[in-house]
């Protein structure tokens, strides 16, 4: 990591149900500061099993202990704890990552939520770069994670990917893993993301929408096909989206000390 000024590197480390995917970023640039490393994640998917491939993903960098660590989790985090599992071990739910994984690494870590992560990292290095208003970050992967930032600002779990719409949670009916499931052409899958989008513009007035996950990388077959009052627009860190915001998020939340779990209660 020589010249690079420490200061300025946090790791990001994405968990996803398939692979754990870890990388110093430079704060100052968005950018990865060494080779992104991935390790399959293990299964069943338990908080002890993951802490200890999380350890070895830390591990093969050779990062200050006290770099901060920010985490990705696709589930809700509130002040670090797991509160939901749509699409991860149930064991999850209640566990304290943020508690779990710093003493697993011997690092300050931050845990937040996948998509909160990559629509962060949008608005700092992407595609919402500078965004002064109202940004609503969707990534369509196996279930539909959304985020809204706000002058700058994450509201944090926002789980909009679980609205109901005419009758289904809309993650089962608008993912790419249903696209994929079911077959659906780009023009049928369109059809439901049209849907979907416009049921968000109604709700939240966005002033621009960012699309991310996998399938983003084929934003020409169906970005186009949608209808909606703000522009939509693909990610433009791709998969990295989520590590470097997350990443940023750390660096901030170990320079501000922890977030009191209870806002009532502190002083
Ligand atoms: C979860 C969200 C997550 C999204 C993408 C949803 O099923 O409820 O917390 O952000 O999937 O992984």
């Amino acid at each position: 990591m020589s010249g690079h000024d420490k200061t300025s590197i946090a790791l990001g480390i994405d968990i996803g149900g398939s692979g754990i995917k870890g990388a110093p970023v430079d704060l100052t640039t968005g950018a990865f500061a060494a080779d992104r490393v991935r390790i399959p994640t293990p299964q069943p998917s338990t908080p002890a099993a993951v802490a200890r491939t999380v350890a070895q993903v830390v591990g093969s960098f050779d990062l200050p202990a006290d770099t901060p660590v920010g985490v990705t989790f696709p589930a809700v985090v509130q002040h670090g704890v797991a509160r939901s599992a749509a699409n991860v071990d149930v064991s999850w739910i209640g566990t304290n990552i943020e508690l779990l994984l710093s003493e697993a690494l011997g690092h300050p870590v931050v845990a937040v939520n996948d998509a909160d992560a990559a629509g962060y990292g949008e608005v700092l290095y992407g595609a919402a770069r500078g965004s002064r208003g109202v940004t609503l970050m969707t990534t369509l992967g196996t279930g539909i994670g959304t985020a809204l930032i706000v002058a700058g600002v994450l509201v944090p779990n926002f789980e909009l990917g679980h609205l109901t719409i005419d009758g289904y949670d809309a993650e089962t009916r608008a993912s790419d893993a249903v696209r994929d499931r079911e077959n659906l052409s780009w023009e049928q899958w369109a059809e439901r993301l049209q849907r979907y989008y416009g049921v968000l513009e109604d709700l939240l007035w966005p002033d621009l929408i960012v699309v991310g996950g996998g399938v983003s990388k084929n934003y020409e077959k169906f970005l186009p096909l949608l209808h909606l009052r703000a522009p939509i627009v693909p990610a433009q860190l791709r998969n990295a989206a989520g590590i470097v915001g997350a990443a940023a998020l750390a660096a901030q939340g170990a320079a501000s000390g922890p977030v009191p779990a209870d806002p009532r209660t502190s002083a």
